[in-house]
Parts: C-alpha cells; structure tokens; sequence
C-alpha cells in the first residue's frame, strides 16, 4: 500500500500529525505498537498549554477540551509549610489548560476514525528502510502477515522506546541524557482536588505534586526512591506521605479515597540531535524526554508536531522544503529551551541524595528569589505557560 506520511506511533504525537495532515488533505496512515485500550488506559500528562490548544483546534478536535478542560491562570509553590502563588495571566497574559492527556488522546482517536482516517493497531516487528533515500518504506507485522507501505516521509513518533530513533545510524546521532536519583509515585483518586490550582511542594520529606483532572478526579504526586513498588505502597500510607510534605491547613482539608491508578515513573533529561535522518523525522518522545516537573512532556511533544507538519504543508502545498529542511533547527531550539526549564524545576523541588548544606541552602535561596522576585516569576511563568512558537 501506499501513503503520503507514515506515522509510527499513535500516542499524542502521531495522531496530532495525522490529523492535522488529514485536514490539508495529506494522507497518513498510523501504525499503533498497542490496542486504542491500552493506549488510553496510560495516565499521563494534565496541564496543556495554549499552542497545544491552539493545535487541537486547528485540527479541529478541542470542542471537548474547550467544554470541559479547566483554565488556570496561576499555580501554587509550597515550601516549608507556607504557598505563594504564582499568577500566569497577570504576567504573561496567557493561562493553561488541565485536560489530562488520556482524554486529548480520546478526541484524536474518534477524530480520526469519524474522518475515515487509517490507524493499524497491534502492529509488530516496524522496520523503516531507505530513509536515507527519496523512496523510504516501513515494513510491519500485523496477525501474523507481513505489509509494507510505501511513502515520501515517516514520522517516528513512537515513543523513548520506539524504533524510530534507533533506525538511525549511531554515527549520525548524538545523544545527551541525565538521569534522576528518584521518581515520582502518582496516584488517581476519585476525589475533589485539594486546591482550585496546582500545588508544586518542596519539603524535607521530598516533592509532592496536587493535580487534578477534573472536580472530582485528583492527581497527587510524591517523590519516591527508584527502587520503590507501587505495591509496596498502601493507599494509605501514600496519603499520610502526601499530608506530610504540604502545608498543614492543605493536609487538613485533603479528601482521600481509593486509589483507582497508582504508578511510579523515572525521571530523565534526554534528547537525541538531530532530529531528522534523510526521509525520517523524529517527534515527541522519539527524540526527547523531559523529567515531568513542569509538565513540559505532552507540550514539547506538541511543539514539535507543529514544526513538522508546517513543514510538510509547506512541502505539499507550495514546493518548498524549507520547512522540513529546518525542522530538526527549529525544533531543538525549543527543546534545549524545554529541557532547561524542566531541569531546573526538578532542582528547585526536590530532596537529592547526596545534596550537602550548601546545595539546600542554594536551593532555599532559589525559591526565596522565586517567591520575592517578579522578574523571576514573570521567566517562570513565561516557561510555565509555554515559549511560543
Ligand atoms: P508516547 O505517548 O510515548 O506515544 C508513542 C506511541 O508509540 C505509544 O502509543 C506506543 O505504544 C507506540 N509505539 C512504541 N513503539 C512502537 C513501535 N515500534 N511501533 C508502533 N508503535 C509504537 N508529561 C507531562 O507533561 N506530565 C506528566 O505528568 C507526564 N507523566 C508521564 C508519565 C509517564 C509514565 C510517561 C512515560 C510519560 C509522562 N509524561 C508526562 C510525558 C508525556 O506523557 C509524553 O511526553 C507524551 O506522551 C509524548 O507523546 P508521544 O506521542 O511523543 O509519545
Ligand atoms: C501533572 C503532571 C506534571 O508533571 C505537572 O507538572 C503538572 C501536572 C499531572 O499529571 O496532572
């Protein structure tokens, strides 16, 4: 068979493309590793920024983001016991959404199949040949039967894990990485959030995040060791952790329940440069990771997603290959810009295991500067809310 874009991965990144490709009148088919269960079934990311909405609009899928996600103008940052708040309207002009990442997912997929759009789930053994040339196709395993599918372009946006980054030669990629001493342990409650906004905690005991989905679905997080279970972990002493690390009047008020999702995750800082290899274009995840402390992940992935299908319409429409000539450029300039900002967040909130006196009282100053410096806060909110593009 024959397509004009193959897409490998359908989480956010893939079908986001595709979509937008779709309304341009450009054809893309999306090889989907997973069942469309098992893909909506992943917790995930919850704060979107307005180019990600600005996106789905366009796409023409953010009726139901528009119905139902919760604007927020600020966030709230808990150090010692004490909050400040953080005002994003009032500095930047500009909110953000929380609508979590399974429900955007959700709307692409019934987008996608309401417009007639090809997705193949359950696909196996992806194989990407001759990206290097004018002619690259994928090959794949579905049922047991091999197919192939001849395209002008692949997008690899499947993912840390996909195939898509490791297609490319190791002499024509650069990898950057740092790992983090710790996780996060996130629990979904049915229950109303603790706050109207966000809480982003630094305490002795380690970072906690309060997060929601909507008013009667909360997202908590703690900082954990790696070597952490979620089973090892009751519903109840994950509640009594979280009490511990916010302010006492926010534990108080915290409405508890059963934990109907409970996972740890790792953090990492990575991106792999550059993002393009001949045909192929990386997307999303496939060529970065952000540890989650600022909720950069799902946007940058967005970010991205812009870059390439402006690129392609541009290729399509008017002959030029400009803008896929500078996707990889473009892209990674915002990237490092993403990486930057999430690296810094994770530093600023968490208990390190070998952090010394003088890195605590550092890390006390920075939030100290944070909290009395506007200019501080307008740069936090101006990265918070999304860099444009
Ligand atoms: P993915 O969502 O990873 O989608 C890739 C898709 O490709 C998957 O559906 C996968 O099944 C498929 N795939 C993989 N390999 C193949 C293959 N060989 N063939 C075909 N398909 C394949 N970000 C935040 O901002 N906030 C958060 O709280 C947050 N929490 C996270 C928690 C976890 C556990 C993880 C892993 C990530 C989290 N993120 C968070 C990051 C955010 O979810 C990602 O940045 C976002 O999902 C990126 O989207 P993507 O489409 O690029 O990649
Ligand atoms: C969520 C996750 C984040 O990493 C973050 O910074 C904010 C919100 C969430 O899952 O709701």
């Amino acid at each position: 068979m024959r397509t004009q874009v193959a897409i490998i991965g359908g989480g956010p990144s893939g079908l986001l493309l595709g979509q937008l490709l779709h309304h341009r009148g450009i054809d893309a088919i999306v090889l989907e590793r997973k069942t469309r269960d098992y893909v909506l079934g992943r917790i995930r990311a919850g704060v979107l920024e307005t180019g990600l909405v600005r996106l789905m609009e366009e796409a023409g899928v953010a009726d139901r983001l528009h119905r139902e996600g919760i604007v927020h103008d600020g966030t709230q940052i808990a150090v010692s016991g004490e909050m400040f708040h953080i005002d994003f309207k009032r500095l930047t002009g500009t909110p953000v959404i929380v609508y979590g990442q399974t429900e955007l997912t959700h709307d692409l997929y019934d987008a996608r199949e309401a417009a007639g759009a090809r997705t193949e789930f359950e696909v196996d053994h992806v194989a990407i040949h001759d990206a290097d040339s004018d002619r690259p196709c994928v090959t794949y395993q579905q049922n047991g039967q091999e197919h192939r599918i001849d395209c002008d372009f692949v997008a690899g946006c499947d993912g840390f894990h996909g195939i898509s980054r490791q297609s490319i030669p190791l002499t024509a990629r650069r990898e950057y990485e740092k790992t983090y001493p710790f996780g996060w342990l996130g629990v979904l409650s049915r229950t109303p959030p603790v706050h109207h906004e966000l809480i982003y905690a630094n305490s002795e005991r380690g970072f906690a995040l309060c997060s929601m989905r909507n008013e009667n679905l909360s997202r908590y997080y703690v900082q954990c060791a790696l070597s952490d279970h979620p089973e090892d972990w009751t519903d109840a002493a994950f509640w009594q952790e979280l009490k511990r690390r916010i302010p006492a009047d926010m534990a108080e008020q915290l409405v508890t329940g059963p934990s109907i999702e409970k996972s740890i995750a790792p953090l990492r800082s990575f991106v792999t440069e550059p993002m393009r290899w001949g045909r192929l274009f990386l997307c999303g995840d496939a060529a970065h990771i952000v540890p989650p402390t600022g909720a950069k992940g799902l946007n940058t992935a967005a970010s991205d997603v812009h870059y390439l299908y402006n690129g392609l319409r541009q290729f399509y429409e008017e002959g030029d290959s400009e803008g896929i000539d500078r996707y990889s450029e473009r892209a990674l300039l915002r990237v490092w810009k993403a990486e930057r900002f999430s690296w810094w967040f994770s530093g600023l909130l968490h208990r390190y295991p070998d952090q010394s006196r003088f890195d605590l009282k550092m890390q006390q100053a920075d939030i100290a500067f944070l909290r009395d410096n506007e200019a501080q806060q307008r740069a936090f909110a101006e990265n918070y809310v999304g860099l444009p593009y």
